[in-house]
């Protein structure tokens, strides 16, 4: 278990040597562990460029004022993205790799406990499990060739590395039986395959250093998610969903880090020279672990392959679909074509009808 006074020494000692000219990108950092641990790093870097990649800027402005502050020998760029599409990542990233000619540190830790329910992407992605996993791989592959050009890259997903249990293996999208639990599942275990394939078969990456680390319980003081809709979900569920909420939130206010120290460690992985290249999974303590029985099954079972080959497809599929057809689009265009169904056939049997002249054809 690697302490707190250590951790913090050590992200004072690397202040100390002056670093300058990073790249960083950032994912996930208006809020949270992610917000938390960008404002630790910018303090301990100088002159470096910083792109903070968000859903909204009005939003995030007295973040972003703070964080100008607290760094001013630094960039910081905000990019306006919505980091649940697929597209939209792409776009984001060629943002960057037009104006920069590597980076050295990803960040990644969008999401949060969808207690709303699933909710489709215009791509047609579940949007948890869109910022869960599949954006974050998309935005490392994009910016694969730059992290290449670092002397010492570091891809970090804030997410539950050491967390991998069994999926449902027949149906890896979670397409058929999206729940909470399966998206947690479902996400730990393809991030850490993602990144064990990337950093064995990616051209050039086996210099860096892939981190999929759980934060443990952090009172990141934001709202979770949305409430859970009476309406929607009937009684029961909504009494079941609400108190599995509260108990969380409570758990975490009470017992959870706090978001200071939580921006420390995970600033710690981005920083120290305790992991090398390769891909790892860390404990809440900054610890690496070995691989869960879970995980060392699906790797000995080909899987890491396998998991790449289905976010491949998922990728295709989001950018041919592309927000022309969601489930709700689908819905609503049922509707639609059950309407005009209906008007045609009353319009027929009114032109037919006594009353209009058509009817001497019959
Ligand atoms: N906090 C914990 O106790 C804990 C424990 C275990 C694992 N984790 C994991 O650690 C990661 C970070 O957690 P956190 O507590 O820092 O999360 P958070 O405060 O709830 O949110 C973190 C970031 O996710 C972004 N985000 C959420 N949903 C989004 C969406 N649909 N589209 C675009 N951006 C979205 C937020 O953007 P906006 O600012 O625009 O909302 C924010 O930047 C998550 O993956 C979480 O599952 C957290």
């Amino acid at each position: 278990m690697t302490n707190t006074p250590s951790i913090t020494f050590s992200n004072q000692q690397f202040a100390h040597e002056k670093h300058e000219g990073l790249v960083c990108v950032f994912m996930g950092a208006t809020s949270g562990i992610g917000l938390a641990t960008l404002g630790r790093l910018v303090t301990i870097v100088r002159s470096s460029t910083f792109y903070v990649l968000g859903r909204n800027p009005e939003r995030y402005a007295t973040e972003l004022g703070d964080l100008r502050k607290m760094a001013p020998t630094c960039s910081i760029i905000f990019i306006e993205a919505q980091v649940a599409l697929i597209s939209s990542v792409d776009t984001a990233c060629d943002h960057i790799k037009s104006s920069e000619g590597k980076v050295d540190i990803v960040c990644m830790s969008p999401g949060g406990m969808p207690f709303q329910g699933a909710v489709y992407t215009a791509e047609g992605l579940e949007t948890s499990f869109a910022v869960s996993y599949y954006s974050r791989p998309r935005l490392v592959s994009n910016l694969l060739p730059l992290l290449c050009r670092s002397p010492s890259p570091r891809v970090l997903s804030i997410l539950n590395g050491t967390k991998e249990k069994r999926i449902r293996e027949d149906d890896v999208g979670l397409q058929n039986s999206w729940s909470i639990i399966s998206l947690v599942n479902h996400s730990t275990l393809l991030t850490s395959l993602a990144f064990d394939h990337l950093a064995a078969t990616a051209p050039g990456a086996r210099e860096i250093t892939f981190i999929h680390a759980t934060p443990g319980f952090v009172n990141t003081g934001t709202a979770r998610t949305r409430y859970p809709s009476r309406q929607k979900d009937g009684w029961l569920k909504w009494l079941l969903l609400t108190i599995c909420q509260n108990v969380s939130g409570c758990i975490i206010v009470y017992f959870g880090m706090s978001i200071k120290e939580a921006g420390e460690r995970q600033a710690y992985y981005l920083t120290c020279d305790q992991y090398t290249s390769g891909s790892w999974r860390t404990n809440k303590h900054n610890d690496l672990q070995p691989d869960s029985a879970a995980l060392k099954d699906y790797k000995q079972r080909g899987w890491a392959e396998k998991a790449w080959e289905h976010t491949l497809v998922a990728w295709d599929r989001a950018l041919a679909t592309g927000g022309a057809v969601t489930r709700r689009d689908i819905l609503l265009r049922q509707k639609l074509y059950f309407v005009l169904f209906v008007l045609a056939n009353d319009l027929v049997h009114f032109l037919f009808s006594p009353v209009f002249p058509l009817q001497f054809l019959v």
